[in-house]
């Protein structure tokens, strides 16, 4: 907030009577650290997607506002003009209260998989927009792409039919979804402006308010996989969009979780769908089950299913009567997807070759750089190193040890799974750099580190 904050018109140039902005201008404004109004935000946005303001201009207005930031309203008034710059969904044809969740970005991140057919079996509509892999992250579009088959390219007619027939669908944001996001992002990926709380917040909120739900669950990740490094700024980073979740009337509860660590053993697409169908079946990794089932507890919350703990008890007890895996199985055959891989691996394809990593020394791993396994992983396929890159959904990592566990030299720490035999050492390089092993156990870190709601 700019507390020196005074009259500032020299945006606006008077020619007969008529105001006309410059994008030059509104750049030198944001430079100096003013507060820029709804109609300059709105002049930049329509300008840029029109056309009419370059690439150039574009990039100096977000640099100025990566280093002067953007007080509250300003970030609200860019999360609405950017939800506004597309399709706005209404999903007011499927009865009940219609509950999203989103995720920041992480390492090993399925959660969508299994949370969306829990919080459905319970009985609360899953109507869910997904995205692809960004940077180092994996997106749920790609993994759900890896099984035989699955549509996520449906239209809004077959995802709300979807939605009323079995309860839930996962697709592909419609190309009209947010569109100025969609090119902003774009840019900022390219500009060293991605990390920067109103422009995430902006971005994120966009999408979800033009998804159309009522209510939203916010997973923020937290640690050296995620956007947000420090719980302090994913707690800054969950209050903006909290607050933006609730100027515009949809209940929104952010839960903060670790992202220090890769979640689960897989990393890379159909080994993730793999773990995820393990995970619905009860035979998941602990630290999987437990931040899918605090996430989907507070989506059933927010869907006035019951109390915090009698919604922890009923997400429960979808993954012990099956119900959920039931879920994602309707889901699977609803859009085109070959049911058999549930119970048959072999049905995803595997890579050709698969190599070791193992521990250099005996000890404690006391540290992973969990966002260079995401690089580790998009190096042996599983990830786009450019926009034209094509995904290898059998490539990735499965992890035997994670931070805080024990090893002897030679103990195999991940097995790597590939098709470019030829970028393993290149992996390996990374590998070797990410894992931090030392002499004595680390401590402990929670997997949910706070909850913020409005
Ligand atoms: N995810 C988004 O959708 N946008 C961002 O800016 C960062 C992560």
């Amino acid at each position: 907030m700019y507390t020196d904050f005074k009259l500032y018109t020299v945006n606006c140039t008077l020619t007969k009577g008529v105001f006309i902005m410059r994008m030059y201008e509104i750049i030198e404004k944001k430079r100096d650290g003013f507060e820029l109004s709804f109609e300059e935000i709105e002049f930049f946005i329509k300008g840029y997607c029109g056309g009419t303001i370059p690439d150039y201009q574009a990039s100096a207005l977000l640099m100025a506002i990566f280093l002067r930031g953007m007080n509250e309203r300003e970030t609200s008034d860019l999360t609405m003009i950017m939800a506004a710059s597309g399709d706005m969904i209404d999903l007011s044809a499927i009865s009940g209260i219609k509950v999203d969740k989103h995720s920041t970005g992480g390492v090993g991140d399925k959660t969508t998989l299994i949370v969306g057919p829990i919080v459905s079996a319970c009985g609360i509509p899953v109507a869910k927009m997904s995205g692809r892999g960004l940077g180092h992250t994996g997106g749920t579009i790609d993994k759900l792409e890896s099984i035989p088959g699955f549509r996520t390219a449906i239209s809004i007619d077959e995802f709300i039919s979807n939605i009323k027939k079995i309860g839930i669908a996962i697709a592909g944001q419609t190309g009209n979804l947010a569109p100025a996001d969609k090119k902003i992002y774009a840019l900022r990926d390219v500009t060293a402006t991605v990390n920067n709380i109103s422009l995430i917040a902006s971005s994120i909120m966009s999408k979800k308010l033009a998804s159309g739900a009522d209510r939203i669950v916010l997973d923020v990740k937290t640690g050296s996989g995620a956007f947000m490094k420090t719980v302090e700024d994913s707690t800054a980073l969950a209050q903006a969009m909290v607050r933006i979740g609730h100027q515009t009337g949809r209940k929104t509860l952010a839960v903060i979780t670790d992202m220090d660590i890769p979640l689960g053993n897989a990393i890379g697409n159909s080994l993730e769908v793999i773990e995820a169908v393990e995970t619905l079946k009860g035979k998941g990794p602990v630290d999987l089950e437990e931040v899918c089932i605090e996430l989907a507890s507070r989506m059933l919350q927010l869907g006035e299913q019951g109390t915090y703990e009698e919604c922890k008890t009923k997400a429960g007890q979808t993954l012990k009567d099956g119900s959920a895996l039931g879920k994602l199985e309707q889901m699977i055959d609803q859009q085109g997807g070959n049911i058999k891989v549930i119970n048959d691996n072999t049905l995803f394809g595997q890579a050709a070759h698969s190599f070791d990593f193992t521990a250099v020394r005996s000890g404690y791993i006391s540290h992973i750089n969990t966002d260079s396994l995401g690089i580790a992983s998009m190096v042996l396929g599983a990830g786009r190193e450019t926009k034209e890159s094509v995904i290898d959904y059998t490539a990735g990592i499965i992890l035997n040890r994670k931070t805080g566990m024990r090893v002897e030299r030679g103990d195999v720490i991940a097995r790597l799974y590939t098709n470019r035999p030829e970028r393993v050492s290149e992996a390996l390089d990374i590998l070797e750099q990410a894992f931090l092993i030392g002499n004595d156990e680390p401590a402990k870190r929670p997997l949910i580190l706070g909850i913020v709601e409005n």
